[in-house]
C-alpha cells in the first residue's frame, strides 16, 4: 500500500515537471550584426517580429559597431555559450572569414547574410546581387544625365563585399553609357567619413554632375556637402530604408535610391529549417526592384506607416497572448501543487489511521488475551 501511494505521488510530480518542460525553448539563435544603423535596425525588427511566431526559439542580436575584433568576440560568444546556430553579416571578409570557418568546422551551422566571407564555409547564404544594384544605379545615372557626365563614386568599406559588387556593376555599365567616373573615395558606409571625402573631392573637381554613393547615409552626406559648396549635383544612394533613404528622396535631399532588401524574417525561417532538418535554399539571392525616386517615394512612406501600425497591433496581440499563457501556466502549476499536497495529506492521513487501527487491533488482541488469562 505504501508503495502504491509513492507511485501515485511520483507520477503526479513527473506530470508537472513534463508540463513545465513542454514550454521550454529548444533553439537559441545568435545574430551577429557588423554594424548598428537604420538599415540594420529595420532588419533586426523583422527578425524580432518573426521570432514571435516561433515559441520554440529565442534570438540574441549583437552588434559589432563596425569593429572586426568585436565581431570576432561576438561570434565566439555565441559558439562558447552553446547557441544552436549563428547568423552573421561579416564586417570585412578577410578579417571575419577565419572565425566563421572555425565555428563552422566545429559543427555549428552558420548563415552568412548581406556581406560575404571569402570561400563558402557556411551552411547557407542570403544576400543581394550587388553588381546588379550597381548596374541599375548606372542606368538611372544615365537617365538623369542623358548626355553623359562626370561622376564621383563614394565607396562603402574597402574590405566589405557589397562595396566591391556595387562598384563593379556601376563602373561596367557607366562605361557603356558614356558616364565618366572622374574620382572616387571610401566613405566606409558612414555619414562622417563620406562628408569629409566629398568635401575634399569637391575642392579639387569643379565639374561634377552626379555623386553615386554606395548607401543612403553617404548619399545624404554628399548632398549636404554639395549644398555647402553651392553646387547643384545629382545624388544617387542605395538601401531605401524608409526612415532615411526614402525620406531623403521624398524631401528631395537625394534624387534616387535603390532598395537593398533586408528580409530578416527569411533568415529566421532558414535557421529553423536548418535546425529542424527541413529543406532550405543554400544560396538565396534576393530579387532587385526598381529605383525609388520622387514618383514613388511618398507612396512607399505611406505603406511603411501602415506596416508600422500593423506591427504595433501584432506586438500588442502577442503581449496579450503571452500574458494569457503566463497566467495559464501559473494556474496549472498551482493546480498540480494542490494535487500533490492533497495526495500527501491523504497519504499521511491514511498512515495515521492505519497506525491507529493497528494499535487498536493490537490492544483488542491484548485485552482478549488478558481476559483469557484472568478467566484461567
Ligand atoms: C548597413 C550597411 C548598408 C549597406 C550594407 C552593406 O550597415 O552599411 O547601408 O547597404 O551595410 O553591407
Amino acid at each position: 500500500m505504501h508503495r502504491k501511494i509513492c507511485h501515485i505521488i511520483f507520477i503526479v510530480i513527473m506530470l508537472s515537471v513534463f508540463q513545465s518542460c513542454k514550454e521550454e525553448t529548444k533553439y537559441r539563435i545568435g545574430v551577429s550584426q557588423c554594424s548598428n544603423d537604420d538599415w540594420r535596425t529595420k532588419m533586426n525588427e523583422e527578425i524580432q517580429r518573426e521570432i514571435m511566431f516561433h515559441p520554440e526559439a529565442t534570438v540574441e542580436i549583437r552588434s559589432a559597431d563596425d569593429s572586426n575584433e568585436k565581431q570576432i568576440a561576438d561570434i565566439r560568444y555565441f559558439a562558447d555559450n552553446g547557441f544552436d546556430i549563428i547568423i552573421a553579416a561579416p564586417n570585412e571578409a578577410d578579417a571575419i572569414t577565419p572565425v566563421i570557418e572555425e565555428v563552422y568546422d566545429a559543427g555549428i551551422p552558420v548563415i552568412v547574410f548581406d556581406r560575404n566571407i571569402n570561400g563558402d564555409s557556411y551552411t547557407a547564404y542570403q544576400g543581394v546581387d550587388n553588381v546588379g544594384i550597381g548596374k541599375s544605379a548606372a542606368d538611372y545615372a544615365r537617365h538623369l544625365l542623358p548626355d553623359g557626365g562626370n561622376v564621383i563614386e563614394i565607396h562603402g568599406l574597402a574590405g566589405s563585399t557589397p562595396a566591391v559588387g556595387r562598384h563593379e556593376g556601376f563602373a561596367k555599365e557607366a562605361e557603356l553609357k558614356g558616364i565618366d567616373i572622374i574620382a572616387s573615395a571610401y566613405g566606409n558606409w558612414n555619414y562622417e567619413d563620406a562628408a569629409i571625402k566629398v568635401d575634399s573631392l569637391l575642392n579639387i573637381y569643379e565639374d561634377v554632375d552626379l555623386i553615386y554613393a554606395h548607401n543612403d547615409r553617404m548619399a545624404i552626406a554628399a548632398s549636404d556637402v554639395a549644398r555647402k559648396h553651392g553646387k547643384d549635383i545629382r545624388i544617387i544612394g542605395i538601401d531605401a530604408a524608409p526612415e532615411i533613404g526614402i525620406k531623403a528622396v521624398a524631401d528631395s535631399v537625394i534624387d534616387a535610391t535603390f532598395l537593398y532588401p533586408t528580409e530578416g524574417y527569411r533568415l529566421i525561417r532558414t535557421a529553423l529549417n536548418i535546425l529542424s532538418g527541413r529543406p532550405y535554399e543554400r544560396e538565396k539571392i534576393l530579387p532587385l526592384s526598381s529605383a525609388v525616386d520622387l514618383s514613388n517615394a511618398d507612396i512607399l512612406l505611406l505603406q511603411n506607416e501602415s506596416l508600422e501600425e500593423e506591427t504595433s497591433k501584432i506586438k500588442y496581440l502577442k503581449s496579450q497572448v503571452d500574458d494569457y499563457w503566463n497566467r495559464h501556466s501559473a494556474q496549472t502549476s498551482l493546480f498540480y501543487a494542490m494535487i500533490i499536497i492533497l495526495l500527501l495529506l491523504f497519504g499521511v492521513l491514511f498512515l495515521v489511521l492505519r497506525a491507529f487501527w493497528q494499535r487498536k487491533k493490537h490492544q483488542n488482541v491484548l485485552m482478549s488475551q488478558n481476559k483469557i488469562l484472568e478467566e484461567q
